[in-house]
This record gives structure tokens, sequence and C-alpha cells, in this order.
């Protein structure tokens, strides 16, 4: 494939002023991951190699967030083109074509990357190659200022931009491909007489045209072009990520009872003729076998939920939830770190945490297991077809055998045999005639008092 010469560095050394965030921008997440981490993921596809991410000093969880690709550190932080001139020595000296994305640009595809590749290579062998897109209203982006012909002669920047410039429809993306023998001599004449006082990449266009070389615009889908640089901007992406997401989980095979109220990690796996009821979230890292039915406000990360299983409504599924084939959790139940085996039943008001449920085991209303005694973690095991009556409290670390049976109500510090009844809860006392004489007593009462 001919991106095999391609190197790639993304800018995300950006104070993210506009966020007022001690995180930084790139790290804010869409459906679930990071930003940075989608671009990543959607250039991976092409090898692009090194893969430079260049950011400020001290941003160590954006440095382990991209890790293991290489970093670069802009210092201080004088503009776009400042930032690229910060990753030359991370880069290397292949000399292929560049390609230069944001971090803050999250939700381009892979297939635009390489259209933007493409046309890098097209005959006529343009030096710069921009991403150009035409959002509506007045986009505060910059403006690509193409000629006659449809080259591209510039880029202006909104606010250096003159009234008639900034009626151009179409922007700048950020997004470019760039002559990798060129760019260090482009950006070596970048100045930063404008009104930031920054290092312009966008100014390497102009600078190109001086030099007769041909830049070309590309224009792509605004809604994989949006920059985000405010909270109101991270929640439009975040919803344009969730149409992409609930379209594709439709597309795959699963009923959206309500698309718009179901709301997807970027990594959620659907599996055919799953139904999915209103108001579900699905945190990161969980994926759903055919036939399950997830039913209105569930709340689910890091599970896993075999074939047929039936979930909620009202049910919480956090990390470490294994639900077995057909196996049922009800309305208020809350399991974490729990496997259910195939057929078992927590259909109501319960919390499994560190706890293994046999297959068809049928946990009550009310069940808890406690897992956690101000130290440390245990775990609950239930055996296959074991009965656990309601409001049981399981005091782990403890074992019901298969097939046991657990009174309602039981508090049970000790394991408990296969097959064997466990009654843990005080003997009731019943007095005869008592509730008799209480009225009797009462009613003498009132006459005295009248
Ligand atoms: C930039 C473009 C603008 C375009 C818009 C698209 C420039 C000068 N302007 O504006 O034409 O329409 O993106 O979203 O390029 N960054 C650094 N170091 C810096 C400054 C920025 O790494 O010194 C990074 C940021 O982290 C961010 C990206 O570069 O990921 C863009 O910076 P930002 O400040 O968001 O630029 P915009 O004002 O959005
Ligand atoms: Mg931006």
């Amino acid at each position: 494939m001919a991106v095999a010469k391609a190197a790639a560095v993304i800018l995300a050394a950006g104070k993210g002023t506009r966020m007022k965030s001690a995180l930084p921008k790139v790290l804010h997440a869409i459906a679930g991951r990071p930003m940075i981490g989608h671009v990543l993921a959607n250039l991976a596809p092409l090898g692009a190699s090194p893969v430079v991410v260049v950011m400020a000093p001290g941003m160590d969880a954006l440095a382990a967030a991209v890790a293991p690709h290489a970093i670069a550190i802009q210092d201080p932080q004088l503009g776009t083109g400042h930032a690229v001139l910060a990753a030359r020595q991370a880069l290397g000296a292949g000399a292929g074509d560049l390609l230069i994305l944001y971090g803050d640009t999250p939700l381009i595809s892979t297939a635009t990357i390489q259209r933007l590749l493409d046309r890098r290579r097209a005959a006529d062998h343009p030096a710069v190659v921009v991403l150009g897109m035409r959002p509506a209203g007045a986009a505060e982006y910059g403006r690509l200022v193409v000629d006659s012909e449809g080259r591209l002669e510039a880029i202006v920047e909104f606010r250096e931009a003159t009234a008639e410039q900034r009626r151009i429809g179409l922007c700048n993306s950020g997004v470019m491909a760039v002559d990798g023998a060129r760019i260090w001599d482009l950006l070596g004449s970048v100045g930063n007489a404008n009104s930031k006082g920054e290092y312009y990449l966008t100014d390497i266009v102009a600078l190109a045209r001086k030099q007769g070389l041909v830049c070309a615009a590309l224009e792509a889908p605004v809604e994989e072009l949006l920059g985000i640089n405010s909270r109101g901007e991270l929640a439009a992406a975040e919803a344009s990520m969730q149409a992409r997401l609930r379209s594709r989980a439709m597309a795959d095979g699963a009923t959206l009872i309500d698309p718009a109220t179901v709301w997807f990690s970027h990594d959620t796996r659907l599996g055919r003729d799953v139904v999915v009821g209103p108001n579900v979230v699905f945190g990161p890292g969980v994926e759903i076998a055919d036939d399950v039915e997830v039913r209105a406000f569930c709340h689910l990360e890091g599970a896993s939920i075999h074939k047929g299983a039936i979930i909620g409504p009202f049910a919480r599924l956090r990390p470490g939830s294994v639900i077995g084939a057909g196996a049922r959790v009800g309305n208020f139940v809350e399991t974490k770190n729990a496997k259910l085996a195939a057929g078992a039943k927590a259909n109501h008001l319960s919390y499994l945490g560190d706890a293994t449920v046999g297959e068809a085991a049928n946990v009550g209303a009310g069940t808890i297991t406690c897992n956690y005694d101000g130290f440390g973690k245990y775990e609950t095991v239930i055996g296959a077809g074991a009965f656990i009556g309601s409001n049981s409290a399981l005091c782990a670390p403890v074992t019901i055998g298969a097939g046991a049976f657990v009174a309602a109500g039981s508090v049970i510090t000790k394991n408990v045999a296969p097959d064997a009844l466990a009654v843990a809860r005080a003997a009731q006392v019943e007095k005869p005639g008592w509730a008799t004489m209480f009225r009797q007593v009462k009613n003498k009462m009132k006459k005295i008092g009248s």
C-alpha cells in the first residue's frame, strides 16, 4: 500500500482554555473514550509511522493515555505551527507524507484520512492538502480561500478574516497532509505577526503558494471534522457520535425501542436480535450476545451477557459481571465482579458482589452478598440449583452448596452443605391471645380517661 511512507503528528499541547478544566482537553471523553483515543484508533488502520503526539509539559495522564506512541513536548505553546515543529526530532528524517491531525478533532474516520492521503498523492502533487468542511451557522473556524480554479490559496484565521472572508462557507478542519520534504522549510518561514501572537500552522498554505507550489482543499463531512473547544462543542460531538453508534447498532441487527435515549460506549458490542429498551446506558466494555433483552433504565459497564439473558428493567451491571445464557437479572439488582451461570435468576432488589452463582440457582428478593468487612473483599459462591430465600445476608467468604436452601431472612456466616437447609434467624415466638388481652387493656384505659 502506498501509505507506508506516511508519518503522523497529532497536536494536543493546547491549553484548552475554553474548556475551563483541570483535565487536558483531549482527555475529555466522547462515548467513553478520550478524544485523543478516537483519533489514534481511526488513524491506526493506515499504518502511519511514526505517530507523534505533541503535548505540553506535565501532561502525564495524556502521555500514559497515548502510550506506546511517541510524544514530543512543546514548551511553551506558541501555536499550531510551533507545535508541529516541536515534533520534528521525534518524527525523524523520513521525507514521506506528513499527516497533521488535531487531538481536538476526534470524529474523523479512517476513510477520510485515507482520502486525504490519496489526494496528496494525486497527479498534480499538491504540497499541502487541507480537509475542509461546511459547518452550519457562523462558526469561528479558519476559512479556506480558494481561487477560481478551485486551488487553495490561503487559510485565514477567523480572528484575522475580513467580513467578506468570514462569509466563505468552506472552513478549515485543521487536518492536513503535507509533503514531508517541504514541511520544515515552510514552517521555518511562519511568523507570529497576528492577533494571537502565535505561529499558525495554517500560514504554510500561503507560504507554499508564494513558492509556486500547488495546495488543495478536500471537502469532508462536517460531522467528522467538528473541532472541540468548549463543553458545548463536546456535547455536540457526543451527540454526533451517539447518533453514529445507534445507527450502527440497528444496522447490525439490534432493536432500539427509543434510539435517542440509548447511550453507547465506543466499544459496545451487540449481537443479533438484541432488544434494548428506552433509557439504557452502556459504559465501556459491554459485550452482549444474540437474543438478549436489556429492558428500560439499565446501566451496564464491563459486563458480558450471554445469549437469551434478560436484564432489567432498572438493573445495574458493574465491571466483571458475566451473565450466563438465559439468566435473569431483574429490577434494582446490582452486580459487580459476579458470574451468574446459565439460567440463574436474581430478579429483585439484590447486591451480588464478588460472587459466583451456579446454574439455575435462584437468588431471592433482597439478597445481599456482604463482600466487604471494612478491610478486604471476599467471595460468595452459590452452588448450582441453590435457593436463597428473600432478604438473606451472605457474609463472605462463604459457600452455599449446590441444591441447598437458605431460609428467608437468614444471616449466613458459615458454609452450607449441598442440599441442606440453613436457617439463621431468630426463632419465631408466638403468644396465644396476646392481642385480645392488649385490646382489652387499651379499652379500659380509654374509659378511665373519659
Ligand atoms: C484551529 C485552526 C483553525 C481551524 C480549527 C479547526 C490554527 C491556527 N487554527 O483553530 O483554522 O479552523 O483549528 O478546529 O491552526 N495546539 C498545540 N499547541 C499549540 C496550540 C494548539 O498543540 O501551541 C493543539 C491543540 O491542543 C489542539 C489543536 O492544536 O488540539 C488546535 O488548537 P486550537 O487552539 O484548538 O485551535 P483552534 O482555535 O480551534
Ligand atoms: Mg480547536
